[in-house]
């Protein structure tokens, strides 16, 4: 032992040891802590949690050929007013051209096959598409009215989706997901 630390022992003073103890018991408390609150927060979910379940988007702004994202359960949700063309061409699509049969469209059946009409708001509104917009490749947010088919474009690693937002090039595996949610009125549509 050096005469230093003998020094130190004598008078009180806390030796390397003690100090190392003393760390590691502060670290502990603070992860207690931390493991507890989760705990905590999901039995008292508060009015922001609540509110962020559903929101909703008033498009009545929206003019045919335009679009909005909106942020939904921390994920952004484009809607498309489709105009006459874009839907059209989305409509003249075989089903066998398709990477992706499948609608993913959870207002549907999970099995429905990937037709315009199911990946719109439906019957008399097929104009309206809604769909979270992180690309099914890596989770990129797709470009607008981009891409080789007319819907968007992922520039991660080049995924096109066509005005369905159907997936139709690139590595992405399947089409862009619906999301729940309906029309409350002519102009305001409830996600989630
Ligand atoms: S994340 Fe979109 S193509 Fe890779």
């Amino acid at each position: 032992m050096s005469e230093h630390e003998t020094h130190s022992e004598t008078l009180g003073e806390p030796t390397r040891r003690d100090f190392l103890y003393l760390t590691t018991g502060m670290a502990a408390a603070v992860g207690a802590v931390a493991v507890a609150w989760p705990f905590i927060d999901q039995m008292r979910p508060d009015a922001s949690t609540l509110a962020l379940a559903s929101i909703e988007v008033d498009v009545s702004a929206l003019e045919p050929g335009m679009s909005l994202t909106v942020k939904w359960r921390g994920k952004p949700v484009f809607i498309r007013n489709r105009t006459a063309q874009e839907v059209e061409e989305a409509n003249a699509v075989q089903l066998a051209e398709l990477k992706d049969p499948i609608a993913r469209n959870d207002n549907i059946d999970a099995a429905a096959e990937a037709t315009d009409l199911a990946r719109s708001a439906g019957e008399g509104k097929e104009n309206w598409i809604v769909m979270i917009g992180s690309c099914t490749h890596l989770g990129c947010v797709p470009l607008g009215q981009s891409g080789d088919f007319g819907g968007w474009f992922c520039p991660c690693h080049g995924s096109h989706y066509d005005t369905a937002g159907r997936i139709r090039r690139g590595p992405a595996p399947t089409n862009l997901p619906v999301p729940t949610f309906t029309f409350t009125s002519d102009t305001v549509i409830q996600i989630g």
